[in-house]
């Protein structure tokens, strides 16, 4: 577990897209995981950046997303299709065949969550993942008490996380219930994983994931199981974390490690 703390949401946004790309240099084949959220914004607006400026090339990248709600058309503002695609998609060279997102309008989810599994070994599994957390400490849409070994399948979202996305519908009937999510155990499969954080609302979940127990209730203490998580915190979401002096010092001596 490596602990990594920026000062301004900025900072981590770069620092992410500075992984990201270091991953698709050395393959440039790479498989990467995506998020939605507001967390990963300047992390893709950083990589459009680096596309357009620096010629970081997407053509042999495969992407797959970790969630979608079920019942929203690709087109729908909220729909999580159509934010990949207005926030990086149309802005990057990644092949349309080689982008990957749940679908929430299938007429058969046990069918396509099963084929979304298979499709990610296909593709020879997910080498980077990145994640976001919500204020509840899940990942994707595992919501508390989802079962750390879960694979990809309909999820009922919390009444938290219900209430939280509210903001973004013009009426409480239109806002999902269910969402069709990567598993637990999908995610711990990811060759290397970053989780991002920022902001006051996420220190409770961040010092609960890194420092408390492994629990289902946190479902992303279950990276505590991982053998190459990054943690990419902007400093208020890493505020609360007990051993911070201790992450800070392991990052200051790393470079001399004989
Ligand atoms: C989204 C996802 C969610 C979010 C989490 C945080 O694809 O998997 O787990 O990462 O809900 O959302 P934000 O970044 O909006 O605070």
């Amino acid at each position: 577990m490596e602990i990594i703390v920026k000062d301004t949401v900025e900072e981590m946004s770069k620092a992410a897209a500075r992984m990201v790309a270091r991953a698709i240099n050395a393959k440039p084949n790479a498989v990467l995981g995506l998020a939605t959220g507001s967390t990963p914004l300047g992390l893709y607006q950083e990589l459009v950046r680096m596309h357009k400026e620096e010629g970081l090339d997407f053509g042999q990248v495969t992407t797959f997303n970790l969630d979608e709600y079920v019942g929203l058309p690709n087109k729908h503002p909220q729909s999580y299709h159509y934010f990949m695609h207005e926030n990086l998609f149309k802005h990057v060279n990644i092949p349309k065949q080689n982008i990957h997102i749940p679908s929430g309008t299938t007429d058969n989810y046990e069918a396509f969550c099963a084929w979304y599994e298979r499709r990610i070994v296909e593709c020879g599994g997910i080498d980077l993942q990145i994640l976001g957390i919500g204020g509840d400490g899940h990942i994707a849409f595992n919501e508390p008490t989802s079962s750390l070994g879960s694979r990809t399948r309909i999820k009922t979202l919390a009444r938290q996380t219900i209430d939280d996305n509210a903001r973004f519908f013009d009426t409480p009937e239109e806002v999902p219930i269910y969402a069709i999510t990567m598993g637990v155990g999908t995610i711990l499969e990811a060759r290397k994983i970053i989780l991002l954080a920022n902001g006051k609302s996420k220190a409770g979940a961040i010092i609960a994931a890194i420092e408390g127990p492994v629990t289902s209730q946190i479902t992303a203490s279950a990276l505590q199981l991982h053998r190459d998580v990054m943690y990419i915190l902007e400093r208020e979401a890493a505020s609360e974390l007990a051993m911070l002096d201790y992450y800070q010092w392991i990052q200051e001596k790393m470079p001399d490690a004989p």
